[in-house]
């Protein structure tokens, strides 16, 4: 499973392309913002605000350390190292991900505040107790042994540590209808019904404090991307997220729309404690 999702996420040629659509766009690499980039380097539902918000929820102390699973191009490592008191590291499987991730913190100037690592969320390559934070966003999508990922998680959690769940989960729907950002194509899907994950997290002994069903929130989201895609039909934005996908990402405002809509698919937020 684990060679087939670093496939989907993965390209030689990233950072060169990433590079060459910054430059066609007129922004200056060596004083790049955080919003210059969220069209392609934020690979959620619901952009920065949403990540924020739910840190706020965490009410995590300064100077917390924060390991990011899954963290793709490291947009919600920067966004949370500009904006709140804490030293991020980004972990993910794919290593072209991470090398673009360096790059653009390099360009936004957050490379103090952050560091990243190639490495499987089922195999994490940090000592026990070693965060104060774990964030867990859009990731279990591609877990097929979730059970083994929390655990993880809670190895590497301090205790009282918190972990930050911002997720998309199966819901009653019918069969989701792709692609969606996460997969091509039904096999490298993973997502799961909530109470799957709620069972598992609290086998682990973890404790929930906060938890909130934001499909609504994400079905509003996208139909605002769907309808801006319309209106700028033909119009050529170089910071897109096909730099990622490819031409699949010319798909996704419809079939995730579609998929929200018709409840295939939910958007999960909580916070657990390790006691
Ligand atoms: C949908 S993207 C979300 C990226 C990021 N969390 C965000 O919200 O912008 C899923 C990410 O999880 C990573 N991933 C999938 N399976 C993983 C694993 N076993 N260990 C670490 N990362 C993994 C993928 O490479 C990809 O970057």
């Amino acid at each position: 499973m684990e060679t087939q999702v670093k496939e989907h996420y993965s390209s030689e040629t990233l950072l060169s392309r990433i590079e060459e659509a910054l430059d066609k766009a007129g922004k200056d690499r060596e004083n790049l913002s955080i919003k210059d980039i969220a069209p392609m380097d934020q690979m959620h539902s619901c952009g920065i605000p949403a990540t924020l918000n739910l840190l706020e929820k965490a009410k995590i102390p300064a100077n917390a350390g924060l390991l990011d699973i899954g963290c793709g191009l490291g947009g919600s490592c920067r966004a949370v190292a500009q904006n709140r008191d804490c030293k991020v590291t980004g972990l993910d499987l794919s290593e072209s991900l991470i090398e673009a991730a360096k790059v653009l913190t390099k360009y936004t100037k957050l490379d103090k505040s952050i560091s990243y690592k190639t490495g499987s969320v089922l195999d994490l390559p940090f000592e026990a107790k070693q965060f104060d934070v774990v964030l867990c966003q859009h990731i279990l999508v591609n877990i097929k042994d979730t059970k083994r990922a929390f655990s993880e998680c809670l190895r590497v959690l301090a205790q009282k540590g918190k972990l930050i769940i911002h997720e998309i989960t199966r819901g009653p729907g019918p069969d989701l209808v792709m692609p969606v950002p996460w997969a091509d194509r039904a096999e490298i899907s993973c997502i799961k019904p909530w109470d799957t994950y709620t069972t598992m997290l609290s086998d682990l002994g973890f404790v929930r404090e906060y938890e909130k069903d934001q499909t609504e929130m994400a079905t509003n989201w996208w139909q605002k991307i769907h309808e801006n895609k319309q209106k700028n039909q033909g119009k050529v934005f170089p910071i897109t997220p096909a730099l990622v996908f490819g031409n699949n990402a010319d798909e996704f405002s419809r079939t995730m729309l579609e998929n929200f809509s018709k409840k295939s698919v939910c958007l999960m937020e909580a916070v657990y404690m390790k006691l």
